[in-house]
């Protein structure tokens, strides 16, 4: 770890609590209007990210529905958490990259804005050591207008706990569309994926590679990063191929930082929230509502420059 890392470290343990308390609340708002049969669907479909192995969880389920209404509110609990641990573990390496300039970064894919959370905490501690960021444009782009929702909920929350953090960057709105038919995005950009490509899209990885690649090209992105499971790299091993420049790295991993641990807000509202309608307690969110201990792990960091 380098100065920086180990003082992040020390920076995020005492906002624990109150980032935790943020994603129970953002959790609360959204789910406070849904049925039962609402959130059954969701949590059903979310649990499909998950299968259990006897070695421990897995990625052998399928696809989530992102339309289904309690998608965003429920994604809250099982992978918010631990997708700004993995935003923070990649994005942690590329300082020296996001610390030379501002930049457009686009989030495809964006879901509930882990990422952003990850650049906005990196930003905070940065400016309060002396050393502070630039304030980059931050685009996210996303088909579920479900997750997107669920982002906004997610960064207000965060900007109550951050009161600056509007300041720290540049946070555009949202475009609700896929990336294959998108509406005009900066060029020039750095374009990030955080478990991007579903299921559906390994059907064909080198199809989806190469209209990804087709993509980037037109928007003329000066890099990608890309990170998801080690068993969904297929896309990004198809996307590798065809870009120059690509780096392979293996993304410090933070698993140990002071996020860890249950997000406790969240399981209390998610628990409150099934027995007002109704719906048996899942007993896997003990494990599963948590802040980065699950097994998931970061697979691939790649530039194109
Ligand atoms: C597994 S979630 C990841 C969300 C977020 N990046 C994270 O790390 O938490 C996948 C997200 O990608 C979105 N998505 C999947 N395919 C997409 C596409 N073709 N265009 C835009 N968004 C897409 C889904 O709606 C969902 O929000």
């Amino acid at each position: 770890m380098n100065k920086f890392e180990s003082h992040f470290n020390g920076w995020l343990r005492p906002w624990q609590s109150q980032l935790c308390d943020a994603c129970g609340d953002a959790m609360q708002d959204g789910i406070a209007p849904l049925s039962g049969p609402e959130l059954d669907g969701a949590n059903k479909s979310l649990n499909n990210l998950y299968a259990d192995t006897s070695s421990g969880w897995a990625c052998a389920g399928g696809d989530c529905d992102y339309s289904l209404p309690g998608t965003g509110p429920l994604y809250t609990g099982h992978w918010h958490g631990k997708r700004v641990h993995d935003g923070l573990s990649v994005l942690l390496p590329l300082l020296p990259v996001l610390s030379a300039r501002p930049v457009c970064v686009i989030d495809i894919g964006a879901g509930t804005g882990a990422a952003l959370w990850a650049w906005t905490l990196l930003a905070r501690c940065a400016q309060e050591w002396g050393s502070p960021l630039p304030v980059h444009s931050w685009y996210s782009i996303d088909c579920s207008q479900r997750m997107l929702k669920q982002s906004d909920r997610l960064w207000g929350k965060l900007c109550r706990v951050l009161p600056n953090a509007p300041e720290l960057v540049n946070r555009q709105p949202a475009a609700l569309c896929d990336w294959r038919n998108h509406p005009p995005l900066p060029t020039g950009a750095l374009v990030v994926g955080s478990y991007l490509f579903a299921r559906a899209d390994l059907t064909n990885p080198a199809a989806t590679a190469a209209a990804f690649v087709a993509f980037l090209t037109r928007l003329t992105a000066s890099g990608v990063v890309l990170w998801t499971k080690p068993n969904k790299c297929a896309v990004q091993d198809g996307v590798k191929t065809q870009l120059v420049g690509w780096i392979d790295r293996t993304p410090l991993k933070l698993f140990d930082c002071a996020l860890q641990g249950q997000m406790r807000k969240c399981l209390s509202v998610a628990q409150a929230k099934f027995v007002e309608v109704n719906l048996p307690r899942d007993p896997e969110w003990n494990k599963r509502l948590n802040w980065g201990c699950a097994p998931t792990k970061v697979a691939r960091l790649a530039m194109t420059r």
